[in-house]
């Protein structure tokens, strides 16, 4: 259903560089200019500020938010001061913006998105793309509607290395991908500190149902993603569990989870977050019939999964007097392969936020649709959606697809 979006967003990763390439280029005319209003400049959102004002030819022409100490802390990130506005709305009403970042937390994501491309803006919007079924649909089909430029928040589509992984594993190097398993292991409680009791729920998003899907949306959107991306489709069902191991604060989503994502042909993704240790980090395995990936957030290494050499001491434990001893496994069969692994070094590269941000600004100025587009957003946000919920309730469920084609 969804193969059309997909193949035409991979086939977008020679122009996603290209525009970051072209958007990276010295000196910036006049008329290049881009001047860009930000809703939600919190953590995330100073930090999309900074990305962008490395980006030659881009201002930062005015905020909104509803806290206002993020006022004077974007006006010394910028060095100036910026025009803000409580009410994004009155932002919108700006006739000198050409395009939006949006940064808030989830749930008004799709109130933001809508409002913007409905004044005829282009979006750059964080994600999770929308906080529930319908969010996601209507921001889809606006999208469709419009054809106005939409880049959502997964930067790592521009990562060089992933790109490179992703394209040695659609070239069958590691045979079919039939598994993924994602690891997202910090030590982190999420908590921030708060003021004043009133502000809790506006600061603590993070840690309440009715604000937050949790670390399923959080963090393994952006695994689900790459799973997305190597299997060439959206999930189609998912099934999960979470509990409270340690921090019993009084919040509302768990502090660690597992959930299994069923793509096609009886593939699929397992995702497990903990909190309380950081072992594993952010990383994903692809599991292949040929041979496997790791993929981390600096780097990418290939394994061809050769046997394992034997060795006579090993081998002489299993056969005796030319019988074997009725060892149920073969040490060199059922062993993992411990040989060197094909590294892409990645950590070098430059920071994908800052190439996801590169790459918008010139869709904007050539009008072009962006690598990481509504069909990326969309199917990685669903899973989340509908899985926060199987994740609550310790249940599976159907994982509802895009309508249209037609973006
Ligand atoms: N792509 C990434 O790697 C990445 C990393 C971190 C966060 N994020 C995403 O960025 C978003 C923001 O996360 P954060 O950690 O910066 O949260 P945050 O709480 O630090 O920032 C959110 C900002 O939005 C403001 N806000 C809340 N309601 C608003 C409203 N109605 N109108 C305008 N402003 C409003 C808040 O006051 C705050 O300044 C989330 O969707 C998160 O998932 C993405």
């Amino acid at each position: 259903m969804l193969s059309t979006g997909l193949l035409k967003s991979n086939s977008l990763y020679a122009q996603a560089a290209r525009n970051a390439a072209g958007a990276a280029a010295r000196p910036v005319a006049a008329s290049d200019r881009v001047r860009i209003g930000v809703i939600g400049p919190g953590s995330r959102g100073k930090e999309l500020i900074r990305q962008m004002l490395r980006v030659p030819g881009v201002e930062i022409a005015a905020v909104a938010d509803v806290y206002e100490p993020r006022f004077a802390q974007v006006n010394e990130l910028v060095g100036k001061t910026v025009p803000s506005y409580k009410d994004h709305r009155q932002m919108l009403e700006r006739k000198d913006l050409d395009a939006i970042v949006i940064a808030s937390p989830p749930f008004f994501h799709a109130q933001h998105v809508i409002d913007s491309i409905k004044s005829g803006l282009p979006v750059y919007g964080e994600k999770i793309m929308g906080f529930s079924q319908e969010d996601n649909y209507n921001i889809a089909d606006l999208v469709a509607k419009t054809g106005q430029i939409y880049q959502v928040g997964h930067q790592m589509r521009y990562a060089p290395w992933f790109q490179e992984s992703v394209r040695r594993i659609h070239q069958g190097e590691i045979g079919e991908p039939t598994h993924i398993y994602a690891y997202w292991f910090r030590r982190d409680n999420w908590r921030r500190t708060v003021p004043n009791p009133s502000l809790e729920h506006l600061l603590n998003w993070r840690l309440y149902r009715e604000s937050s899907g949790g670390l399923l949306e959080e963090l393994g959107s952006h695994q689900i993603d790459v799973a997305n991306w190597i299997f060439g489709e959206h999930a189609q069902t998912v099934l999960g569990t979470t509990s409270i191991v340690l921090y019993h604060d009084g919040r509302t989503v768990g502090d660690n989870v597992q959930a299994v994502l069923g793509y096609s042909k009886g593939r699929r993704m397992v995702f497990s977050s903990l909190t309380d240790n950081a072992i594993m980090g952010d990383q994903l395995w692809i599991y292949g019939t040929k041979g496997s990936v790791q993929l981390t957030v600096e780097d990418a290494t290939f394994y061809g999964e050769h046997r394992k050499t034997i060795t006579a001491a090993s081998h002489s434990n299993a056969v005796q007097r030319g019988l074997k001893t009725g060892a149920s496994y073969q040490v060199d069969e059922e062993m993992p392969y411990r040989g060197p692994g094909d590294r892409i070094d990645g950590s070098k590269d430059e920071d994908p936020t800052l190439t996801a941000c590169r790459s918008f600004v010139q869709c904007v100025r050539t009008k072009t649709q962006p690598f990481a587009d509504v069909h990326v957003g969309f199917g990685a946000a669903m899973p989340c959606t509908i899985g926060k919920n199987a994740v609550f309730e310790g249940v599976m469920k159907d994982v509802p697809q895009m309508k249209t084609d037609a973006v």
